[in-house]
């Protein structure tokens, strides 16, 4: 069942953010649910490695007009180009770029009609790579060249935004620092999923003219 965090009024704009049960998503969905009416999304809403599933689901929300919509919903593990395989590739490219493509081709004409803004969440290392990264650094470096073209394509029409965080404390940031084996994860060392979402807010909430083109939100502590 979609998760819709309604705040009220049928007339609110209405936003739809993957990867909304946890993590940077959910902190997203609290953040919009103020001002918007929120359909949160978790993997069993929409397999976004899927496309049936993705079909499915924008079939059974029949939006025709869609404000904001927020590609949270990702996958991320540490795994040395020697130990990787057919299936990991295929397994993150699908979640963390195809699913979004193709939710954001479905999703379009609803964002057109409503002059809307989308918004992925991308990473750092959507601009470096690193060591055992391979797999989640090329998904994200995919998924940065497919919201600079989409911006290009849809200018005027639907404004795009990316989002670079850094390391962020999220279920997500745990398990990469458990697997690398920090057996004592102190979570106020990274950014907290709630400045992830105050970005978000700013690139929804930017004046008519403009677009937030792209926000990086690090910790502190590098
Ligand atoms: N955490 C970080 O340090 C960090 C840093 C930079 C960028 N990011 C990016 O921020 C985004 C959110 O990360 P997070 O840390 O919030 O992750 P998270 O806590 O691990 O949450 C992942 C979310 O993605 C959803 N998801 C996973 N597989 C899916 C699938 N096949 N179909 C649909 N939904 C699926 C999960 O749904 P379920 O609850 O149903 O499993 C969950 O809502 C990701 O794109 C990530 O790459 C994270």
């Amino acid at each position: 069942m979609t998760d819709t965090h309604d705040t009220g009024s049928a007339d609110l704009p209405v936003a739809l953010v993957t990867g909304g049960s946890r993590g940077i998503g959910a902190a997203v969905v609290a953040d919009l649910s103020r001002t918007h009416r929120v359909i949160a999304w978790s993997s069993g809403d929409a397999d976004l490695a899927d496309p049936a599933s993705i079909a499915g689901a924008v079939a059974d929300l029949g939006l025709e007009r869609l404000d904001v919509l927020v590609h949270s919903a990702g996958l991320a593990w540490d795994t040395p180009v020697q130990s990787t395989d057919w299936e990991g590739w295929e397994r993150m490219f699908r979640v963390n770029v195809f699913g979004v493509a193709e939710l954001t081709r479905l999703l379009l004409p609803a964002l057109r009609a409503a002059h809307g803004t989308l918004v992925t969440i991308n990473s750092g290392s959507g601009h470096r790579s690193a060591p055992t990264m391979s797999q989640y650094c090329g998904t994200k470096f995919a998924l940065r060249a497919f919201t600079d073209a989409l911006r290009e394509e849809e200018r005027g029409r639907v404004r795009v935004s990316s989002v670079h965080p850094g390391r962020v404390d999220t279920d997500m940031q745990v398990a990469l620092q458990e697997s690398r084996g920090n057996t004592d994860y102190d979570g106020s060392l990274y950014v907290r999923p709630e400045s992830v979402a105050a970005a978000v807010r700013f690139a929804v909430d930017t004046t008519e003219e403009s677009i937030i083109e792209e926000i990086t939100v690090r910790p502190v502590r590098g």
